[in-house]
């Protein structure tokens, strides 16, 4: 196996047809430089999902969290538009919001009390009479894009980036009909698993492979041998019958619908639609070994009388979550073994992994051979 980030790249082929093709080699996985390539030339330059709209609705409202590393803040305005900056402020670099999410008239540094408007724009610096050359104007909190998509609210640190429609491209027309708009949020769950984040995407993307061995439950509500998978622009969808089943109570009554509707989008969402029912899957890399996946469950219906149905769904979603963790982990260990370089893909079952493989593949190697941008 090569060593050199260049090796380690172009060992994998990105150009053979799914029937040749092999997984991205074990290095990928494993290696921290592969993972800081990621952080700089994938994480911060794709649109990341950070909020749901319904938590920056209203005039004041925001939320703050991490993007590739670097501290995010959006923010809906007093006009009404909704903002993005980085959470950094600009006297000695503290962050401006400490709290995940609230409502607030300004934005204030809790360091040394400097003032920030909702639209980003210095107001106040206590004790700063006499400094010279200091131009206010130029010292609000710095931009970041932000734009919407049905229920969510993404950002891209990226300035050059093409627009999010641009971004989602077939996606769009493909969700639209599933009127996912009309769900309302219900709860959430996250999971730290000690495995690199394309590891728990892979798992994702197998075409329902597992499905029949891994999750039994799920198993008897799918029509395992009618599951299809359409791969377009940057996004895959895989989807399958749904039958009804007595085999797993919980299961059978929680997952319904003439079919189940599975959404990956490169790098590292997930939508999962059943009838009255959405969960999306927001993968997080933290280092080469670890990350952190957040579950947020949506339904048709949120009203008290319904919320025991909606949590014995949750907790439907919960134990298929945590038999792909264990297994996921396992594998993390088996990339890291002497005995592994990487493996061939089903031609029936993966054709979803090996459009994250060769999407991923094409975005390291374009900014790897750009020294500048590589840097930057
Ligand atoms: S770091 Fe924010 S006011 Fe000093
Ligand atoms: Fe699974």
């Amino acid at each position: 196996m090569p060593n050199s980030i260049e090796g380690i790249l172009a060992s994998y082929d990105d150009r053979a047809a799914l029937s040749d093709a092999s997984t991205i080699p074990a290095p990928w996985y494993v290696d921290s430089r592969i993972a800081e390539l990621e952080r700089l030339n994938v994480f911060s330059r794709t649109w990341q999902l950070v909020a749901r709209t319904d938590q920056v609705q209203r005039p004041g409202d925001f939320i703050s969290t991490v993007v590739a590393g670097e501290p995010v803040v959006v923010v809906r305005g007093s006009d009404g538009v909704l903002r993005a900056f980085y959470n950094v402020c600009r006297h000695h670099a503290a962050a401006v919001v400490t709290q995940p999410c609230g409502q607030a008239t300004g934005l204030q540094c809790p360091y040394h009390g400097w003032k920030y408007g909702l639209d980003g724009s210095l107001k106040g610096m206590p004790v700063l009479d006499g400094v010279k050359n200091f131009d206010r104007a130029q010292n609000g909190l710095v931009p970041i894009r932000v734009e919407t998509w049905e229920c969510f609210v993404f950002v891209n640190l990226d300035d050059a980036a093409v627009p999010l429609p641009e971004f989602l491209g077939r996606l769009v027309p493909r969700v639209a009909p599933l009127g996912i708009g009309r769900l309302h949020y219900f709860d959430r769950r996250t999971y730290d698993i000690a495995c690199n984040w394309k590891v728990f995407v892979d798992n994702y993307l197998d075409g329902g492979y597992h499905v029949p061995h891994l999750h039994k439950g799920l198993s008897s509500v799918l029509d395992y041998k009618q599951y299809t998978i359409e791969n377009e622009d940057r996004y895959c969808l895989q989807s399958s019958p749904m039958v009804s089943s007595d085999e797993d109570a919980a299961t059978g009554a929680t997952r319904k619908g003439d079919r189940a509707w599975y959404f990956w989008q490169y790098p590292n969402l997930m939508i999962n639609c059943y009838e009255g029912y959405m969960d999306t899957n927001y993968v997080i890399p933290v280092d080469a070994d670890h990350c952190r996946v957040v579950f947020d469950f949506y339904f048709g219906d949120v009203s008290e009388a319904r919320r025991s149905y909606n949590t014995d769904s949750v907790n439907v979603g919960n134990r298929v979550q945590e038999e792909d963790l264990g297994i996921c982990e396992d594998v993390q260990r088996g990339l890291k073994s002497r005995a592994y370089g990487a493996g061939r893909l089903s031609v029936r079952r993966e054709a979803g992994e090996q459009l994250f493989h060769r999407l991923l593949a094409a975005d390291l190697k374009r900014y790897v051979s750009t020294p500048a941008v590589a840097a930057d």
